[in-house]
């Protein structure tokens, strides 16, 4: 059963339940970009960034990744595991694009010898700025230990995600990964993984099939989500 509101971001909405380690998600069809500043509705994200989050976090979970995902309730909800949400945006590259592109004067869609992870701090009014894990440690963010697991699991989804897309013609170019910490202490993955938080590129055309549709005002932004879903859904080609 719903309870109050606990929190309300951009993108969904956190609701208590009758039991106290776990809440509900409700996914919006609101979207913002620079951190605020653009809004607009994208017809059926709520729905459709529910239904990716609800069907890969139980992947990883099987892939040994511990999530916050308990069942996908409705279109729009889903019932998670309640954590402190760790204020650290962990983002993962395998293709330079976006900001890392802007920031190192690096060509949009050159490939990455290794992964890269980078931190951001977890603030609108800051425009999550970039920081390492030092900051995080200083500022007690998270510990050490917590900051390396948080690293060693970021590279664990990458590890799966990138050849599951790469089965379904998709281009895993970068993510955006949230990380809580449960009332006894686990360092659990949380938030979503959905066109919102990654880029995704068709693998034949480089086509973009993400949020950067509604960013950069490419047009076709509910088709892109809902291929996603398509393929997210599909069973792996060759
Ligand atoms: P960036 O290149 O703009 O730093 O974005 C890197 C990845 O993180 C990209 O997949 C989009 C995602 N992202 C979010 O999920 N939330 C954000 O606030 C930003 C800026 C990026």
């Amino acid at each position: 059963m719903k309870l109050e509101q606990r929190y309300e971001g951009k993108a969904k909405r956190v609701y208590a339940t009758e039991n106290p380690h776990e809440y509900i998600v409700e996914y919006k069809d609101d979207a913002t970009a620079f951190n605020g500043v653009k809004k607009a509705q994208i017809r059926g994200k709520g729905e459709i960034n529910n239904a990716i989050t609800a069907h890969l976090f139980p992947l990883l979970e099987a892939a040994g990744i511990p999530t916050h995902f308990v069942e996908r309730l409705s279109d729009r909800e889903q019932r998670v595991r309640a954590v402190e949400i760790i204020p650290v945006e962990v983002i993962v590259r395998n293709v330079a694009a976006g900001s890392f592109s802007e920031r190192l004067g690096v060509e949009e869609g050159t490939e990455l010898r290794r992964p890269v992870v980078e931190y951001c701090y977890k603030s609108d009014t800051l425009g999550d700025p970039l920081i390492n894990t030092d900051t995080a440690v200083a500022l007690d963010w998270a510990g050490e230990e917590e900051l390396s697991r948080i690293r060693e699991l970021a590279l664990r989804v990458r590890d799966f995600l990138t050849p599951y897309f790469a089965g379904r013609g998709i281009r895993l170019v970068d993510f955006k990964l949230e990380f809580g910490r449960t009332h006894d202490g686990q360092i659990i993955l949380a938030d979503e993984i959905s066109p919102d938080t990654c880029r995704f590129w068709d693998a034949a055309t480089n086509e973009k099939l993400d949020k950067d549709r509604f960013r950069r005002d490419l047009g076709g932004v509910e088709d892109a989500y809902a291929e996603m879903l398509r393929r997210v859904i599909a069973p792996a080609q060759g």
